[in-house]
């Protein structure tokens, strides 16, 4: 592997990482939902295995939708997502192998196999699914957003309430907008983060 054209971590985006913060208020500011199709429209070339993409979203918009979700959220995370100018449920898709044919034709007969493997299908969407998650969150800092993702939440309830015909599996509510520019009370002080000897071996 080459390792001379690397760039150095310290060109890494700040503001995608080193400086960025979960954000749980939000100035009352509309944020355009079309940033959601267009974080999505990048995040989808990242990497999930067997190109599965099982994430899935549901784009919060009417008043009545943000009511039936938040009666599932736990209470802490209740008025934020009321207040909060862009709400994202993103979930996965366990009938993700419907799609196989057009993204892995080189995994032939894949789609038919897996068919009969429902187990399977749900414990590789959902990691797959978490990956693209994780995609997505700092996809939306790439736009410009500060995002506050939850999983405190009763996730089979939202599945009954909004994805009852899909089948589609919530793995979080994501919070999105700008968060105040005087950040108290916006953001958590910002706790320890492991260092590499702690969360790396090098072997
Ligand atoms: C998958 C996920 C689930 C989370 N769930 C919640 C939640 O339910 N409620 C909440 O207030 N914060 C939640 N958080 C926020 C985390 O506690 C926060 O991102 C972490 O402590 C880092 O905070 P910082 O970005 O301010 O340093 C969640 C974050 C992630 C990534």
């Amino acid at each position: 592997m080459r390792t001379d054209a690397l760039p150095a971590a310290a060109a890494l985006p700040r503001e995608i990482f080193h400086d960025a913060h979960t954000t749980h208020t939000f100035v009352d500011e509309p944020v355009d939902a079309a940033v959601v199709r267009e974080v999505y429209e990048a995040v989808r070339w990242a990497p999930t295995a067997m190109n599965a993409q099982p994430l899935r979203l549901a784009v919060v918009r009417s008043g009545d939708a943000r009511e039936r979700l938040v009666a599932h959220m736990s209470e802490g995370n209740r008025a934020k997502t009321l207040a909060a100018p862009l709400t994202v449920v993103a979930a996965y898709d366990p009938a993700f192998h419907e799609h196989l044919d057009v993204l892995a034709p080189h995994r032939a007969g894949a789609r038919e196999k897996l068919d009969g493997d429902p187990e399977f299908r749900d414990s590789f969407a959902r990691t797959n699914g978490l990956i693209q998650l994780g995609y997505f969150i700092l996809g939306l800092r790439g736009a410009g957003l500060h995002v506050g993702p939850m999983t405190g939440m009763d996730a089979a309830g939202i599945d009954a309430e909004l994805f009852a015909t899909s089948g589609w599996r919530t793995m979080a509510v994501v919070n999105a907008g700008r968060a105040p520019a005087e950040t108290e009370g916006a953001v958590r002080p910002r706790a320890g983060r492991l260092d590499f000897a702690t969360a790396a071996v090098v072997l």
